[in-house]
């Protein structure tokens, strides 16, 4: 059966101190959400190590926000997945859309990604996503189904079981605006027989899809309860303790 997750993207938000505090702070409320319900948090690089310490022994994972796309070597401000796995980390973010759109990421590059982090034995949260131009002109299914096809068709159904992907309509994130529960049911079951057609029935009802985009305590229990969304990939609301335990909390709603 897949897992349920919430995951916090905390973007370009908070120094060590302030990320060490949050996380102490999200591991203190855990407890409150439910037992099969898997949190992960997703600080910069500048505290993977801090944090991934503070919350050793919870039930919380740590995961970058991206890695690079070569193994070590002359690749100046780039980290790469095996220093990511030493300090603590089992996860990375990996294609979201702020990368893609700010920092040149293309579904090659995130191939070779994607291939290193499963290398080194990281997961992937793979994020795919339509913007606002290629919503209003009906092309959310396509490009969501192309992000899928170049990057995840690479793969195999054994690496599939340490792929999660993320549906973040970019026109929802930071944006206030969420995609409504029907709009984002109608992608998630998209994807999910996108991946059928590939890797078969049983790899696709495994995969566990969230979705991303202005998700927060008031909405999360209505998107939660759709039959193909698997959890959120929450950004500013991640960023409270509070806030993020009850995103999860919502699914008991
Ligand atoms: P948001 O961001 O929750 O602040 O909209 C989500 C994300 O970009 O992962």
């Amino acid at each position: 059966m897949r897992k349920k997750i919430v995951a916090g993207n905390w973007k370009m938000n908070t120094v060590k101190e302030q990320g060490v505090e949050l996380a102490k702070a999200v591991a203190a409320k855990a407890g409150e959400a439910p037992a099969n319900v898997g949190l992960i948090i997703a600080p910069p690089f500048t505290h993977l190590c801090c944090v991934a310490k503070a919350v050793e022994g919870t039930k919380i994972a740590v995961a970058a926000q991206n890695c690079a796309d070569h193994t070590s070597g002359a690749y100046t401000g780039e980290v790469s997945a095996a220093m990511i796995k030493a300090v603590g980390c089992s996860w990375t973010i990996l294609g979201h859309s702020e990368r893609r759109q700010y920092y040149g990421e293309t579904d090659e590059k995130l191939v070779e990604k994607t291939k290193l982090a499963l290398a080194e034995g990281l997961g992937v949260i793979l994020c795919v996503g339509e913007n606002l131009e290629q919503r209003e002109a009906g092309e959310h299914f396509a490009v969501c189904e192309s992000q899928i096809k170049n990057v995840l068709f690479n793969f195999s159904a054994d690496d599939m079981a340490r792929i999660i992907v993320a549906y973040e309509p970019v026109w929802a994130i930071g944006t206030g605006k969420t995609a409504t529960a029907e709009q984002a049911e109608e992608i998630h079951a998209h994807i999910r027989k996108t991946l059928a057609g590939k890797f078969g029935a049983k790899v696709a009802e495994d995969t566990t899809i969230l979705y991303g985009g202005s998700c927060k305590p008031s909405n999360a229990a209505e998107l939660f309860a759709q039959k193909d969304i698997d959890g959120g990939l929450i950004g500013g609301a991640a960023l409270k303790a509070d806030d993020f335990i009850a995103i999860a909390k919502a699914f008991e709603a």
